[in-house]
C-alpha cells in the first residue's frame, strides 16, 4: 500500500520560482514543497551574474523592454515582457525585505551595485558579488523555514502527475502526483488542488552544461505527457564562457566578467569577437556562442580563452571572489592569465506552455520558472532575466491560486502506485549506457549550430532510446536514474521536434539549412500539441497560445 499526503498546493521544485511563489501564498494554504535532492540544489544556487531590474534612474522601463524584445529575435510575447519588466524593481525590494543582501554601490550603502552584461544597453544586473543564487537560495530557504504551513519533502522526486483524464473521470483537471521517496525507494501519492511544475530546465540533456544534475526536464516531461502543450523548444541558450578543464564540470565564468571588461582571445592572445558584431563581448549570448564555435570549428582548438588580468588583482578578487577562488583551486590565477573556455548548454527558453499567471492546460496545474514558457525569452533570453522572470510569475502564480483554491475539491480517492508487475532489475547498465548516449548525440546534433540531416539523426535515435525506455519502465521497479532519464528523453525528443519544425534561423537556433531568418511572414512560436491534450472548457481558462493565437504553430 502506498503512504498518501493531503495538501491545497503541492510545489514541484524548491529554487527560486517553487520557493518564492510557497511564501506568496494565501499563508492559511497547506503547501508542499518536493525536492529531488537537497533543498537548496538547483540551478538558482549557481546563478552568478543576478537579477535584472531596472534601479538606476538613468535606466528606464522601456530600454530593458526594449532590449529584452531584441534579443528575443521577434518570438518575445511583449505582454509577458511588460509584465516581467515593470515588476522588476518590487522584486528586488521583496528580496530586500526578506533579509536578502544585494552588493552596494560603493560610497552608497542603501543602493545596489549595478552590473552588465551581454544585450543590456544598461548597467541594470543587481547582484550579491559573484555568487548572486546562494545567496538568494539561502533567503528563500531562511524565510520558509520560518513559516509553519509549509512542509518541506527533500529527496522526493515527482515522478508523473495525476490527473481526471488519466483516471477517466471528468472534467479534466489536476489532482496530485507520484513522488517517489528516494530514502525509503517507496512511491507516495500526493494529493492537492494545485499543483506547481517549478522544476528549471532541462539541459542536462547535453553532455555540457553549466548545470546542476537535478536539470532533466521532469516537469516539461510530466506535463507533456499529462495532457499539457509545449513552447518554443528549440532555443536552448549556450553560455558562451565555462572553463575548459575535466574536472571543473563545466563551471560558469559569469557574463558580468566580460560586463567588466573581460575580452574573448583566439588561442594566439587576438581578440576576434568586433568580427563578428559591433557590440563586441556584449553581443547577446547567441551570437557570442556561435562566433566561439565558428572560431573553435575554424582553428581546430578545443578551446578558447576570457581574459581579465590586465584590471588590477585587487579589483577582480573583490567583484569575483567566487569565481577567483573556484579557477584558483583548478590551477588557474585569473589576475595573471587568461581563463580557457568553452560554450555549454545553459538555459531551456522554451517549455511548459503558460499565460502570464502560470497556467498550463490544466485546470489547476501551474508552471513557473525555467519549465515554463511564458514567453519572456522568445527566441533567446537575455541574461539574467531568468531569476526575474522566477520571481515575477511565481507571484502572479500566488496570487492566482490564492483566489481560486477553493474551486478545486481534493480528492479523496486516488489509486495507489502499482507495482504488481515489475521486477528489480537486472540491467541497470541499460540506464547508464542510454544516459551517456543521448547526452552525446544531443551535443553533437543539436547543438550550437544544426543541420536538418543532423537532426534527422536525433530523431531516430531518440525514437529508439523512447521506445527501448518505455519497455523498460513497463517491466522493471523505478529508480531515480530511470525516471530522470525517461524525462530527459521525452524532452530531448520536443527539443528535436521543434527544431525541425524551424524552416529558417532565428536567436538561438541556427540551421546551415536555412542560415536566414525568414522575414517573409510573421515570426510564430513553435507549440507542441500531446496526443491526450483536452481542449481547455472555456475561453477563460484558456492560457494564451490557443487557438485563437494566430502567432503559434501548432503541430501533434
Ligand atoms: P531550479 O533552481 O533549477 O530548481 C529546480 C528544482 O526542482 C530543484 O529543487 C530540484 O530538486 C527540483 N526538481 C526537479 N525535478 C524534480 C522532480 N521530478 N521532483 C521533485 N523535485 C524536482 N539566471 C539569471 O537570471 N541570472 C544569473 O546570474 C544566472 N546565472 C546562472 C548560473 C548558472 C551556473 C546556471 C546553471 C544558471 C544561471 N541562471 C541565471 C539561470 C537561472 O539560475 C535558472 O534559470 C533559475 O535559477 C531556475 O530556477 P527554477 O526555480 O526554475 O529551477
Ligand atoms: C552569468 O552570470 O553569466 C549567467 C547569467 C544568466 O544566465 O542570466
Amino acid at each position: 500500500m502506498s503512504q498518501h499526503f493531503t495538501h491545497d498546493v503541492l510545489i514541484v521544485g524548491s529554487g527560486a520560482a517553487g520557493l518564492s511563489l510557497a511564501l506568496r501564498l494565501d499563508p492559511h494554504l497547506r503547501v508542499a514543497v518536493l525536492a529531488k535532492s537537497a533543498l537548496s540544489e538547483g540551478s538558482t544556487r549557481y546563478a552568478q551574474g543576478g537579477i535584472s531590474a531596472v534601479l538606476d534612474p538613468g535606466d528606464s522601463l522601456e530600454e530593458h523592454i526594449r532590449d529584452t524584445l531584441e534579443a528575443g529575435a521577434g518570438l518575445c510575447r511583449p505582454e509577458a515582457v511588460r509584465f516581467a519588466v515593470e515588476r522588476g524593481p518590487a522584486q528586488i525590494r521583496w528580496l530586500q525585505s526578506l533579509g536578502m543582501q544585494f552588493t552596494p554601490r560603493e560610497g552608497h550603502e542603501d543602493e545596489c551595485h549595478l552590473t552588465r552584461e551581454g544585450g543590456h544597453s544598461h548597467r541594470r544586473v543587481a547582484h550579491a558579488t559573484d555568487a548572486t543564487g546562494r545567496a538568494l537560495e539561502e533567503t528563500l530557504i531562511h524565510a520558509v523555514q520560518a513559516r509553519d504551513n509549509i512542509s518541506v519533502f527533500e529527496n522526493h522526486i515527482a515522478v508523473d502527475l495525476l490527473t481526471a483524464a488519466k483516471l477517466n473521470r471528468s472534467p479534466q483537471r489536476i489532482l496530485g502526483a507520484y513522488v517517489l521517496d528516494r530514502g525509503s525507494d517507496r512511491v507516495q501519492v500526493f494529493h492537492a488542488r494545485s499543483v506547481v511544475l517549478a522544476t528549471g530546465g532541462a539541459n542536462k540533456v547535453y553532455l555540457y552544461t553549466s548545470n546542476p544534475d537535478v536539470s532533466t526536464g521532469d516537469g516539461i516531461a510530466m506535463a507533456w505527457r499529462a495532457g499539457c502543450r509545449t513552447a518554443n523548444m528549440e532555443f536552448i541558450q549556450f553560455h558562451p564562457t565555462c572553463l575548459y578543464h575535466p574536472k571543473a564540470k563545466s563551471f560558469l565564468l559569469s557574463e558580468a566578467l566580460r560586463g567588466e571588461g573581460a575580452k574573448l582571445l583566439l588561442p594566439d592572445g587576438t581578440p576576434f569577437m568586433h568580427r563578428f558584431d559591433p557590440r563586441g563581448e556584449l553581443a547577446p549570448r547567441d551570437i557570442v556562442a556561435r562566433a566561439i564555435d565558428h572560431e573553435m570549428k575554424r582553428l581546430g582548438a578545443d578551446h578558447l580563452y576570457l581574459d581579465i588580468s590586465f584590471k588590477p588583482a585587487e579589483f577582480i578578487k573583490r567583484h569575483f571572489p567566487n569565481i577567483y577562488e573556484r579557477c584558483l583551486s583548478f590551477g588557474f590565477d585569473m589576475t595573471r592569465e587568461p581563463l580557457p573556455i568553452v560554450p555549454a548548454a545553459h538555459y531551456t527558453c522554451g517549455g511548459v506552455n503558460t499565460d502570464l499567471r502560470g497556467r498550463t492546460d490544466i485546470e489547476g496545474l501551474y508552471a513557473v520558472g525555467e519549465t515554463a514558457c511564458t514567453g519572456l525569452h522568445g527566441a533567446n533570453r537575455l541574461a539574467s532575466n531568468s531569476l526575474l522572470e522566477c520571481l515575477v510569475f511565481g507571484e502572479a502564480a500566488a496570487q492566482d491560486i490564492s483566489q481560486r483554491w477553493r474551486q478545486w475539491p481534493v480528492a479523496e480517492q486516488l489509486p495507489d502506485w502499482d507495482e504488481s508487475r515489475v521486477t528489480d532489475s537486472d540491467e541497470q547498465v541499460v540506464v547508464s549506457h542510454n544516459w551517456d548516449e543521448l547526452r552525446r548525440f544531443m551535443w553533437d546534433y543539436v547543438g550550437i549550430v544544426r543541420t536538418t540531416k543532423r537532426l534527422q539523426r536525433a530523431k531516430r535515435r531518440v525514437d529508439l532510446l523512447s521506445h527501448e525506455i518505455d519497455e523498460y519502465y513497463s517491466n522493471f521497479r523505478i529508480g531515480n536514474d530511470l525516471i530522470e532519464l525517461r524525462n530527459l528523453v521525452q524532452a530531448a525528443d520536443l527539443i528535436v521536434r521543434s527544431a525541425l519544425q524551424r524552416k529558417e534561423s532565428r536567436g538561438l537556433h541556427y540551421t546551415l539549412d536555412y542560415p536566414k531568418t525568414d522575414d517573409s511572414q510573421p515570426p510564430r512560436e513553435t507549440l507542441l500539441t500531446p496526443p491526450n491534450y483536452v481542449p481547455p472548457a472555456s475561453q477563460d481558462d484558456a492560457p494564451v497560445g490557443t487557438s485563437t493565437d494566430k502567432k503559434r504553430d501548432t503541430i501533434a
